[in-house]
């Protein structure tokens, strides 16, 4: 079962040859994703030779082949995890039912707008990061940045066989709708916010991947323990292709302080116009530039009180994260948990029935496991004998959606005048001048062994090659 058959024209663990109708309907919708694949995929570089790693087997030890292939050549397929045996529903009203392997009447139109919206973020990601390989600070980074994009790409095979297979019609029309809408377009945007935002440099990129697709696995961990046993192993597979994107993210990012603590040291100052002088990125900007994809990120798990999360939760659609581990009653009724609100110009806290609070409980669980990483970066820093530590700003700060929405909250969390704000913003956010920066920054160096001034080498390569490897053959 857990075996991918290579030999069909879209790759599967799935049996998929003994449903004619649902492999016709995916392999017409193949075409037209390659070639979104060839307008909206990695610019300039279709024709690149690209050591990446193609799943073989979902099975721990054998999941990833290295080898040269030529991006739309790359066999996206469908895999999924193997069928837990007679696996139960673990939360929820229907906690102690068998899982659901058909999507029950009354939960489709719920479900399918979790697919939907899911597989939307997939494809955005990969028209946002287009540009990046025209910049590629070295051939490794390059590597990386085409990797992250193909398994975008699976990710969004992932849902839209969960679509075709048991959505009917709609299913099929949502495939297709996740081939038209495009990042940051003006009539047919992506469906979340942090998705139609540019990811126009190098450093913007690193914090994505770090904040943005680490908000990617906690969504799916929630997925995972869905009732919806399809949803669920799906979900899984797709977590192990997860941890790379993180990876890339919290060692690009750590890599950039590494060499500007090696600079600062150097030059003995932490003077940011000597420091740009000599070509690096000042800590004080990457600290700008965490503040807002850390804030537009957490932004994406929704308005801290919501009812469509208890209806989600309740009927058995989406667990909390890691939900068989919890030692509660995985029903939650009665339960309460706290919220922030704003009262007399200040932050309080609120009890809420927890039901209803349950994104700000996956956002609590996200920014625990967000801040862990920024103290490994903190931790290159202390090494380097620096005085400064890199700061995840309060959740309040530059919120988009919920109560906290339009309160102008300082980075550590004080709520401001609109005057105050306006008077500190440039401290607080990247300015357009910061961007202009970073962005003049942004040559390409594609020489094997070889990187960019602003950023320091990997300590390892990928899959124990050395770091000048040929990772990219240009054609
Ligand atoms: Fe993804
Ligand atoms: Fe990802």
């Amino acid at each position: 079962m857990s075996g991918i058959n290579y030999s069909e024209k879209i790759p599967n663990n799935v049996n998929l040859s003994e449903d004619r109708t649902l492999q016709r309907a995916l392999e017409h919708w193949q075409p037209n994703y390659l070639q979104w694949w060839q307008e909206m995929g990695p610019e300039g570089s279709q024709n690149f030779d690209v050591y990446l790693r193609t799943a073989v087997s979902v099975d721990p030890q054998g999941w990833a082949q290295f080898g040269y292939v030529k991006m739309p050549d790359y066999r996206w397929g469908i895999f999924l995890n193997p069928a837990e045996q007679d696996r139960k529903i673990h939360f929820g009203d229907h906690m102690g039912e068998a899982a659901w392997q058909d999507v029950p009447g009354e939960h489709r139109a719920n479900l399918r707008r979790i697919i939907v919206t899911q597989g939307d973020t997939e494809p955005a990601s990969v028209e946002q990061q287009r540009h990046l390989g025209l910049t590629c600070p070295s051939q490794y980074d390059l590597r990386n940045l085409f990797q992250v994009n193909v398994e975008e790409g699976r990710h969004l095979w992932a849902m839209v066989y969960l679509l075709h297979k048991y959505f009917g019609r709609d299913g099929r029309e949502e495939a297709e709708a996740l081939l038209e809408r495009r990042s940051g377009h003006d009539d047919n945007p992506r469906i979340l916010e942090a998705f139609n935002e540019k990811t126009p440099d190098w450093l913007s990129f690193f914090m994505f991947t770090y904040f943005t697709d680490r908000d990617g696995k906690f969504q799916l961990c929630a997925l995972a323990e869905s009732a919806f046993d399809p949803l669920a192993r799906t979900t899984k597979f797709m977590l192990t292709e997860e941890a790379h994107h993180m990876f890339v993210g919290e060692s690009g990012v750590g890599r950039v302080i590494t060499r500007t603590c090696e600079v600062m040291n150097q030059l003995k100052t932490d003077d940011v116009n000597k420091l740009r002088a000599a070509g690096v990125i000042d800590l004080p900007t990457i600290q700008k530039y965490l503040n807002f994809h850390f804030s537009v990120t957490i932004d994406l798990f929704g308005a801290d009180q919501s009812s469509n999360a208890a209806t989600f939760y309740s009927s058995g659609l989406k667990g909390r994260y890691e939900e068989g581990k919890r030692t509660d009653d995985h029903v939650l009724k009665g339960s309460t948990y706290k919220i922030l609100d704003v009262s007399n110009g200040t932050l309080v806290e609120k009890e809420v029935p927890m039901l209803n609070a349950l994104n700000e409980v996956l956002r609590d669980d996200y920014i625990t496991d967000s801040k862990a990483g920024v103290e490994r970066w903190n931790r290159l820093i202390e090494k380097a004998g620096i005085d400064f530590r890199l700061k995840v700003p309060h959740k309040a700060f530059h919120r988009n959606i919920g109560t906290l929405a339009g309160v102008k909250v300082s980075p550590d969390g004080r709520v401001v005048s609109d005057a105050e704000w306006s008077a500190h913003q440039a401290e607080w956010l990247p300015t357009d001048q910061d961007r202009a920066y970073v962005a003049s920054l942004m040559g390409r160096v594609v020489e094997p062994g070889k990187f960019a001034n602003w950023i320091a080498p990997p300590v390892m390569g990928i899959n124990r090659q050395p770091v000048n490897f040929e990772y990219v053959r240009f054609n």
